[in-house]
């Protein structure tokens, strides 16, 4: 049996309009293409390490609507186990209104329905779930409280943490990171937790540092085409890995791909730095498509054109 990653998080319809440009406010501008599909931070995460071949459960909430009906048909088409996601009647799935531009930059309006439900209840009623697995992985896109017993849970039973503090809040209650193991941030996240402004590559190495004296064992900040930057506990220097330049069409959803490909690296016995900085070029593989869960690469494909990536 292969060792389980967990994700306790979101699971979002997103619906994408690529456009030249975004509107200002009072503004209609054209679209240019129009793309539904199964999104949110958790269940994109959770995809991304299926599709590397990561055994995979997540626990969710969608509502009894079409779009709860089409993410769980996605999720189980993937792989991902979501025999954990619960369903409700008061509120609806949550929606991503997502505005794509020519850079490839998005603009997302996230309203989050049921994802609002996953409360820390949810999470003692699938505490063996929890507990079986090898990795939790949390993000920021439902009720911290939430969170915060994925993790105690976690930690009661030797199960590693992995955060990803997705979409960044700067009022987050950052004691979280005690229970936390690994981190992953941008650098916008990044300030919010540490305060300190990010402004360019050494900035983000102070703020990687500041990270790991909050708790984790390691910090891990995504500098987009700059990058990446690892902090560890006991480990002087940081290591900084680079990431090969690549056409980029839509870049939603790409920081999810890192987080789940990495998780999925270190559950298969990778070292830290090996399963980083494949993440970060398969991660980046992801913006040359469009979508998020729909424009991850499987292992197969990663295998045949670029087997140089894996670690
Ligand atoms: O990180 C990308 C995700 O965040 C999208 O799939 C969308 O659902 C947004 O919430
Ligand atoms: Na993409």
């Amino acid at each position: 049996e292969k060792q389980r990653i967990v994700v306790f998080g979101s699971i979002v319809q997103d619906l994408v309009s690529y456009t030249d440009r975004f509107p200002r406010p009072g503004e209609s501008v054209r679209g240019n293409v129009f793309k539904s599909g199964s999104g949110g931070k958790g269940a994109n995460q959770a995809v991304a390490a299926a599709r590397l071949g990561a055994n995979v459960a997540l626990i969710g909430m969608v509502g009894e609507d079409m779009f709860g009906d089409t993410n769980i048909k996605d999720l189980t088409q993937n792989g991902v186990d979501t025999s954990c996601v619960g369903k409700t009647n008061k509120t609806h799935t949550a929606t991503a209104t997502i505005t794509v531009n020519k850079e490839a930059e998005n603009s997302i309006v996230v309203t989050l329905g049921a994802n609002l439900e996953l409360s820390p209840e949810v999470a003692d009623a699938n505490s063996s779930t929890i507990s079986n697995s090898k990795m939790v992985m949390c993000q920021g896109e439902i009720d911290e409280k939430g969170n915060r017993r994925a993790f105690e849970i976690a930690r009661k039973h030797g199960v590693t943490t992995f955060l990803n503090p997705a979409p960044g809040d700067a009022k987050m209650d950052k004691t979280i990171l005690e229970l936390v193991d690994v981190i992953c941030t941008n650098e916008n996240e990044a300030e919010f937790i540490t305060g300190i402004p990010q402004n360019n590559v050494d900035d983000a190495k102070k703020a990687a540092r500041a990270m790991v004296e909050m708790g984790p064992q390691h910090a891990i900040i995504t500098l987009g085409a700059k990058g990446v930057l690892l902090a560890s506990k006991g480990k002087d220097d940081i290591e900084h890995m680079s990431v090969d330049k690549v056409e980029a069409i839509d870049t939603t959803g790409a920081g999810d791909c890192f987080c789940g490909t990495l998780a999925a690296h270190l559950v298969a016995g990778h070292s830290m730095t090996s399963s980083i900085r494949s993440a970060a070029n398969i991660a980046a593989l992801s913006v040359t498509r469009h979508g998020t869960q729909s424009s991850y690469w499987k292992l197969d494909e990663i295998r045949e054109k670029y087997p140089k990536f894996l670690p």
